[in-house]
């Protein structure tokens, strides 16, 4: 006889994981499979897919050292501290980031212990519906049975063809992250959040990093002054990005890459680097899963069609995270998981789509949530703007961080905030501020009549708010 659960997780990332956890803590009897890509050393599964594997937090760890690098390097001398060149031992820091992997990757299996959940090691594939109701799932060589399944998959590198990736000479997320040098010169295939986030480790240990992007304008997703603001200082730290550009041929040696372009003025370039990083985005993981045999619907961009609820069109069926639409964000994912195990126990759990933050983990951060002033001018949308750079503040001076703003979108009428858009230092943690404060339906005139500790970062957030109604007080 099969073994039965009320609840089976495809995939062990933090869509997975957190839906495993959170249906455990609702009472039900859960197992989580997971096909093992990233198995430890003894061949035992890993836990937190891409993002504690290949992505959040091998990607953070190596902005840190990167970051402390260049302090030292450029940083150190203007407060009066000098230690002579920095050094950088490639493996070291890369052991260290691995390190870390290992810890928090070890420590969900520690969570799924805690809480009850089976981990089945194996890839899972639906078979068909189970006789009693539920869904018969083949994971590895075993079938299992649950009465409800939460598809969690994720997502994988899109590559470009005819440029095979082997993670030595041209990576994608994985290899970028395991460089065993400092390349001499680094080619980039995409200006988005991993080129720019990779192109910053490896510059700031020293690489010559070139961006070729396709779009004609550099980071369109941001608002269109964080974008502008982004793109100069980048400039200043020696990225250099090609905007409009069109990828031809790439030749791959034993010594190096060579990627063959038409700049955006229709000239013939070739740009020559040691290695090459390809991040044009990603794609759904749904390969193997058997879908369409049980009737699964994707939608026209191979993600699995879901409600706002995150169900899919198979009853008892639910996919979370960056299988299914919206951004590929592991909070976002997280945050579904929580939803649909509540769901699953008859409870209201809620996902805001709205209020999803984003953060770019570049020096200075990059941080944003709700809308741009781009996306209200094109809706009609009246609002008015308070914007504050840090260079006003107190804190940001002392920290020698003075670059960037905050800048906040609230409707004329309503007062009520409809985007926040942070560029400057800690930017990924002051964000948190303003989502709490759109969660709670805030007015921009609640921020400015809130109590901010001096001398905090906050402190901008506070002048942006108080922007908006044109009596800043430090500004
Ligand atoms: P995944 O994390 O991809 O996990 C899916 C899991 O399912 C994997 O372990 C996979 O092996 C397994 N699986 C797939 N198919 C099957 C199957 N059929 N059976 C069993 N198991 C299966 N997001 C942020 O919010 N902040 C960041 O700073 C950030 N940095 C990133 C940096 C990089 C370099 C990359 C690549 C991504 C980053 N992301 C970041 C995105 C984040 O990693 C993803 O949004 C997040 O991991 C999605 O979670 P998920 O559970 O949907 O999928
Ligand atoms: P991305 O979607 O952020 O950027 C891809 C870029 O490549 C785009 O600017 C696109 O225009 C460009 N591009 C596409 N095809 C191209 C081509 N043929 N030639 C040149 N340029 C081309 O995708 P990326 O950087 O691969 O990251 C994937 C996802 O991972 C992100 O969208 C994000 O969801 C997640 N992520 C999140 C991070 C964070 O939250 N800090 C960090 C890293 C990744």
């Amino acid at each position: 006889m099969s073994k039965q659960f009320d609840v089976l997780v495809i995939g062990g990332g933090p869509g997975g994981y957190v839906a495993a956890i959170r249906a455990a803590q609702l009472g039900f009897k859960v197992a989580c499979c997971e096909s093992n890509p990233y198995a430890d050393p003894k061949g035992e599964p890993r836990l937190g897919g891409t993002c504690l594997n290949v992505g959040c937090i091998p990607s953070k760890a190596l902005l840190h050292t990167s970051h402390l690098f260049a302090e030292a390097a450029h940083g150190f001398a203007a407060q009066g501290i000098s230690v002579g060149a920095p050094k950088i031992d490639v493996p070291t820091m890369v052991g260290r980031k691995n390190g870390i992997v290992t810890q928090l990757t070890g420590g969900i299996k520690g969570l799924f212990k805690k809480n009850k959940v089976t981990l089945l090691a194996g890839h899972g594939a639906f078979v068909g519906p189970a006789q009693n109701g539920g869904w018969q799932v083949k994971v590895g060589e075993e079938v299992v049975e649950a009465a409800q399944v939460v598809v969690a998959t994720g997502s994988k590198a899109r590559h470009l063809p005819g440029v095979p990736v082997d993670n030595l000479m041209v990576c994608d997320n994985v290899g970028a992250l395991d460089l065993g040098a400092v390349p001499k010169r680094l080619a980039i295939i995409g200006a988005g959040v991993i080129g720019l986030e990779m192109g910053s480790v490896w510059r700031r240990l020293g690489a010559e990093v070139t961006i070729l992007e396709a779009l004609p304008d550099f980071l369109s997703v941001a608002d269109v002054d964080v974008a502008k603001e982004a793109a100069k200082v980048f400039a200043k730290q020696g990225l250099q990005i090609h905007l409009g550009v069109s990828i031809g041929e790439v030749k791959v040696g034993k010594k190096g890459v060579s990627v063959a372009y038409t700049d955006k003025a229709g000239a013939a370039c070739k740009l020559d680097a040691d290695r090459l990083i390809v991040s044009v985005g990603r794609i759904p993981n749904t390969d193997g899963l058997n879908a369409e045999a049980v009737g699964l619907k994707l939608d026209d961009r191979g993600r699995i069609e879901v409600d706002g609820h995150c169900r899919t069109n198979l009853p008892g069926v639910w996919a979370v995270g960056d299988v299914v639409f919206g951004p590929m964000l592991a909070h976002k994912a997280m945050e579904e998981a929580v939803m649909v195990a509540e769901r699953m126990a008859g409870q209201a759990g809620h996902c805001n789509f709205d209020t999803i933050p984003w953060v770019l983990y570049t020096s200075p951060e990059i941080a944003w949530v709700g809308k741009t002033e781009q996306e209200l001018k094109a809706a009609g949308v009246a609002y008015k703007v308070g914007k504050i750079p840090f260079m006003a503040n107190g804190r940001a001076l002392g920290m020698g961080e003075t670059s960037g703003f905050v800048k906040m979108l609230a409707d004329t009428e309503s007062d009520r905030i409809l985007g926040v858009h942070v560029i400057g230092a800690n930017a990924s943690e002051l964000i948190s501020e303003a989502v709490v404060a759109m969660e709670f339906g805030a007015a921009s005139e609640d921020l400015a009549r809130i109590c901010h500790a001096h001398p905090t970062l906050s402190e901008v957030m506070h002048e942006a708010a108080l922007a908006c109604d044109k009596r800043p007080l430090h500004f």
